[in-house]
């Protein structure tokens, strides 16, 4: 076995305290057996270009960007894959020869790989609330697995009208704005298979109102938010008896993706999951 060269990777944000990523990637090295670290960096908005810079002199081993850097590094990138530039965002950089700088973003395909096995995807209706970074990436990632229909309701219209222009130019689903109220309407709940939370709302006091009663039994709810108890937004669906997944699942498909863009290895997603629970995280669904 050929001795692999250590590196430094980690995730850039502000705040990034709370990040769970060096937990999971560092589990995840551990297991797979490469000497490499992750850390996490405090970098405000006006550092972003220099740490990029420093990160590519120093030679770092890939990157994740967390908010609020994931669209202002965009243009720090020579390259963007495919879905970055349909999602307009990146959350993985990945360093190539000569310091070639690729944006990736895993946080669609990720979101893909917590909900499979839990929805039919193929034609359904999926109900997405936020029109923001990550909602753009959801909403992206449902319409090439092949949705009927995405209803995108958002509390700034104007940002609901954005994202269903951007992803009608793919032609791809049937999408509609909506205001947030239209969570607690019966014709727009009453054949989702999916509703998504994309908003940072449950994670203060105020949470999403969605009449869950109004929506099929087999419906999921996927929050974006996690937490070590059942967010609001799952709650509230559990108590109504839909099945839930937190955004705990969603945080270790993408994070095993980026592992896999980084090493060009199968990620040890059993160990990554294993560090998330220890951290109190639950990511995978209710029953
Ligand atoms: N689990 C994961 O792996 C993962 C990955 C990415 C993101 N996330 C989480 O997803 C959430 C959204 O992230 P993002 O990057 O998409 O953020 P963002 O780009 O800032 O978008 C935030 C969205 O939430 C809405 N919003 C914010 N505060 C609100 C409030 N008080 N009432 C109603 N709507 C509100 C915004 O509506 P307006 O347009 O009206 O401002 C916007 O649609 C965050 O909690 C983030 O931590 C989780």
């Amino acid at each position: 076995v050929r001795n692999e060269r250590a590196q430094v990777f980690g995730v850039l944000g502000d705040p990034v305290d709370h990040s769970l990523s060096p937990a999971m990637q560092n589990a995840a090295f551990a297991a797979a057996g490469l000497p490499h670290l992750y850390l996490r960096y405090r970098v405000p908005p006006a550092e972003l270009r220099a740490a990029v810079r420093e990160a590519v002199v120093l030679r770092l081993g890939g990157l994740n960007l967390t908010v609020p850097l994931k669209e202002a590094v965009v243009p720090l990138c020579d390259a963007l894959t495919p879905e970055a530039a349909r999602i307009g965002a990146v959350n993985t950089l990945v360093f190539g020869a000569a310091g070639r700088i690729v944006g990736d973003n895993t946080d669609g395909r990720g979101f893909l790989r917590a909900v499979a096995g839990h929805v039919r995807l193929a034609g359904a209706h999926v109900v997405l609330a936020g029109a923001g970074g990550s909602a753009r990436a959801v909403a992206t990632a449902v319409a090439d697995a092949g949705v009927g229909r995405i209803t995108i309701a958002n509390r700034t219209p104007a940002r609901a009208e954005a994202l269903v222009e951007r992803l009608a130019r793919t032609g791809l689903a049937a999408v509609a704005a909506a205001p947030l109220g239209a969570l607690a309407r019966s014709d727009v709940l009453g054949d989702a298979a999916l509703v998504v939370n994309a908003t940072p709302l449950g994670l203060g006091a105020r949470r999403l109102g969605v009449r869950w009663d109004a929506t099929q039994r087999t419906c999921l709810a996927v929050d974006l938010v996690y937490g070590t108890r059942p967010t609001p937004f799952c709650a509230d669906a559990a108590r109504a008896g839909r099945r839930t997944l937190d955004g705990a699942a969603m945080l270790l498909h993408q994070g095993a993706l980026a592992f896999e863009a980084w090493t060009g290895r199968r990620a040890p997603r059993a160990a990554m999951a294993a560090a998330l629970r220890a951290a109190g995280l639950r990511p995978e669904a209710s029953r």
